[in-house]
This record gives structure tokens, sequence and C-alpha cells, in this order.
């Protein structure tokens, strides 16, 4: 309970911070401006990556502090590792990422700056031939806002270190977007679309030495039939972390 609190407050404080680049004003409905505000060229100047080459972003503001980061491709599979750096050797929090189809499930996720100059590198890990396009920002306070509305949403899940939990959804679900924090211990966890039994899409891998700093936060696009979340605590069984899934 206290917890949940600290991290709202810490939402809330941190949406305080930003500053309003260009006005947020959006004419279409409200389920196409969720996957609009998630369009590369609405986040930022987008970046084409090769394989096995990364591009670098600057936060210097520690005024500012959530980072928006949107991945896809022409449809072809992207794998990718997104790195948040403190200073010249420090990465606090480390995702990997992987979609089956970049242009259908491309990768939306979240990353804190703790508040401090940060920089994040997104590496392409995939092959030589599967170029990505890749764009970073920071958030814009409505993208802030839903994350923090997902908190209070609903009560979330313990999941203690090794433990599994699924939620299905069904076809009118477009979106489900996730939040996994812990008490300010190590978060090391998967989370996976699936559609149909263990037909993964869609994986992002998370590990961070403080998951209430950094929370794992992500947004599946989820066309279609028969889609399953499931979130893994990796972690050893005293590292518990808490999960929250909802419809966008
Ligand atoms: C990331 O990209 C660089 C090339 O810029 C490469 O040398 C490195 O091995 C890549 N992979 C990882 C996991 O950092």
């Amino acid at each position: 309970m206290k917890f949940t609190a600290t991290l709202i407050a810490l939402c809330a404080a941190s949406a305080n911070g930003f500053s309003i680049n260009k006005p947020a004003v959006k004419t279409t409905t409200v389920l196409n401006a969720v996957a609009t505000e998630w369009d590369l060229a609405d986040i930022g100047r987008s970046v084409r990556i090769e394989g096995s080459s990364r591009e670098h972003w600057e936060f210097p503001d520690p005024n500012q502090e959530i980072v928006q980061v949107g991945v896809d491709s022409n449809g072809r599979p992207v794998e990718t590792l997104i790195e948040l750096w403190i200073g010249p050797d420090w990465t606090p929090m480390k995702v990997k990422a992987y979609t089956e189809d970049g242009m259908m499930r491309p990768i939306q996720t979240l990353i804190g700056t703790r508040n401090k100059a940060a920089a994040i590198d997104v590496n392409n890990t995939g092959p030589g031939d599967f170029p990505l396009n890749a764009a970073a920002a920071y958030a814009k306070p409505s993208m802030v806002q839903q994350r923090a509305d997902l908190l209070t949403a609903n009560a979330g899940r313990y999941i203690e270190g090794g433990a599994v939990h699924s939620v299905n959804f069904d076809a009118s679900v477009e979106q489900v977007q996730v939040c996994l924090y812990t008490d300010t211990r190590q978060l090391n966890a998967q989370v996976e679309l699936l559609n149909g039994p263990n037909n993964f899409k869609q994986k992002f891998e998370v590990f961070t030495n403080n998951g209430l700093l950094n929370s794992l936060y992500v947004v599946f696009n989820s066309p279609g039939a028969g889609n399953v979340v499931r979130v893994t605590n990796l972690a050893p069984l005293e590292f518990p972390c808490k999960a929250f899934i909802a419809s966008v």
C-alpha cells in the first residue's frame, strides 16, 4: 500500500517536471490517439539502425524523467537491446526486446532516467540484413499519465521470484499495457505476448538493480483473438515484483 503510494507520488512528481514541447491536440478517436502517440514520427526524429550496430540518445535534463522509446521495422523481426546509461560506466537498466513483426507489433516502452543526466542506447542485435527504425524522446505528459493511471486502475498482482502470471485478452482489445516494479529490489523479469499456445509474438526481458527507480512499462499491440500476456519473474524467490496489466 505504502509502496504503491510512493510510486504514484514519484510518477506525479516527475510529471510536474515535464516541459511541453508541442501542443497535445489530436482530433482522432481515443483508440487512434493512443496508437498515434507510439508512431515513431510522433515520438521524435527516427533513426535507421542496421544489424549489429547501435544509436545513442542523450537526455541531459534532471528535471525530466520518463523517456518514450519506440522501435519498428518494415515487418521483419526485430531484436534489440535498450540500455539506460548514467555516466560513462553505469547501465542501471537493460531491456532486451524482440518482436516477430516490427510493423504489426512494434516495440513500445517507457524508460526512466532517475532524474539524472542520462543516455539511452538502442542496439540492433539482429542480423545485418534486418534494419530497424528507432526513436527516443522525453515522454509527453499524456503518456506519463497513461502509465500513472494503470497503477491506480487495479490492485496489481505480486509475483514471487520464479513465478509466472498470465492474463488473456479477447479480440476487441487492440493494445495491452504492462507495468512491473519492485519495492527497490532488483527487477529481472520477462513479459511475453503470446497468440495461441506457446506461440510468442513479442518478448521483453528487463534487468535493473532497482525496480522502483526503473519500472518496466511496455505497450503491446494485440491484434486478433487469442492474445495472452505472460509475465515470468526470473529473479530468485526473495525478489518479488508487482505487475499491473490492462487494456489501454
Ligand atoms: C551493440 O552494438 C555494437 C556496435 O555498435 C556492437 O559492437 C555490440 O557488440 C552490440 N551488442 C551488444 C550486446 O552490446
